[in-house]
């Protein structure tokens, strides 16, 4: 079932209420370090001047800590974090209340931010920008607009493409901040500090392992880990080393890459349907029934930072590493 794959790189439950291997500090965070860097400076900087930070749109795949970057900025501000989504505010007066509650420099979180409804965006621009709510009373003839005064407040919109938000929004954030795919040597990492907190036994090489297979995602790395953890615990002696990981990560049915089922029938798709021809991305996701924006933020970043699928002016085309990694021959196009 869709929603049980262990490389879905979307929130679950399980993933949810383990909030302890989120990091709480900047220090603590592994990776990103562009985003990192810049952050140190924007919040040394708002905090010298006892502000609030500016508006932060965060971007990028599912999975990569935009949550947990928000919790941070709001711990390293000092301040409170309330957390909602674009899909949850579903009226102006939803939105609203949430604005009227914040306190004095407080991190308002709103995730895919870029699925809040059009009247409900209305409501933000003069929220963040002059820190007001314009409200109609009445209707008809004798309906007028009244404004109140919000605190001021830090909103952190995050969304999988920054493309994908009204101009009008996505101006009114004062930092952006991209957030890629990890490598290899951060996951790894990473892995070994959940490790240290759920107290697992691993090696490096295991964590590599696990690492190489986690599609440059921190939250299928901390899964895989815990999955790769019982079959260490119940077929092995508990530790998890490399031939331990490679045989719990095969039982998994996790590739050398991680990839699943969509990843398969994307790179098959292309060698085979459209005979290695330069694709468009509308063609790919017709032909295997997924929704373009989910193969152009969720699977094609993993297979082009894998080397799988080149984007050329003429299309996409699966490379070389594909067909081999397929056992198909490649013939140059
Ligand atoms: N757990 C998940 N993502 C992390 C990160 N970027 N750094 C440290 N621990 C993490």
């Amino acid at each position: 079932m869709e929603n049980e794959r262990l490389v879905e790189p979307q929130l679950t439950e399980e993933d949810y209420k383990e909030v302890s291997l989120r990091p709480k500090w900047l220090e603590e965070y592994i990776g990103q370090d562009k985003v990192v860097n810049k952050l140190k400076i924007f919040i040394e900087a708002a905090k010298n001047r006892s502000e609030p930070l500016d508006h932060t749109l965060l971007s990028g795949p599912p999975g990569l800590g935009k949550t947990t970057l928000a919790g941070i900025i709001a711990n390293e501000m000092g301040v409170n974090l309330k957390v909602t989504s674009g899909p949850a505010i579903e009226k102006q007066g939803d939105l609203a209340s949430i604005l009227t509650n914040l306190s004095a420099d407080d991190v308002l979180f709103i995730d895919e931010i870029h699925r809040i409804n059009k009247s409900v965006e209305e409501i933000l621009y003069p929220a963040m920008e002059d820190h007001a709510l314009d409200i109609i009373i009445g209707k008809g003839p004798s309906a007028r607009s009244i404004r109140l005064d919000l605190a001021p407040f830090t909103l952190i919109g995050a969304t999988t493409r920054a493309g994908m938000l009204t101009s009008p929004l996505r101006d009114r954030f004062g930092v952006l901040l991209n957030l890629e795919l990890y490598d290899v040597k951060s996951l790894v990492e990473i892995i070994i500090r959940s490790a240290r907190i759920l107290d697992i036994p691993i090696d490096k090489e295991g964590a590599l392992e696990i690492a190489k297979r986690s599609r440059g995602t921190p939250r299928i790395a901390n899964r895989l880990l815990k999955r790769v953890r019982d079959y260490a615990e119940v077929k092995e002696e508990g530790v998890i080393t490399t031939k331990v990981a490679i045989k719990g990560l095969n039982m998994l049915e996790i590739d050398k890459y991680g990839l699943d089922n969509i990843d398969r029938k994307i790179i098959l798709t292309m060698i085979e349907k459209f005979s290695g021809r330069p694709v468009g991305i509308d063609a790919i996701s017709a032909s295997i029934g997924e929704d373009r924006g989910t193969v152009e933020d969720v699977y094609e970043p993993y297979l082009m930072q894998i080397g799988f699928i080149l984007r050329t002016p003429r299309g996409r085309v699966a490379t070389k590493m594909a067909y081999d990694h397929f056992g198909i021959e490649y013939k140059e196009n």
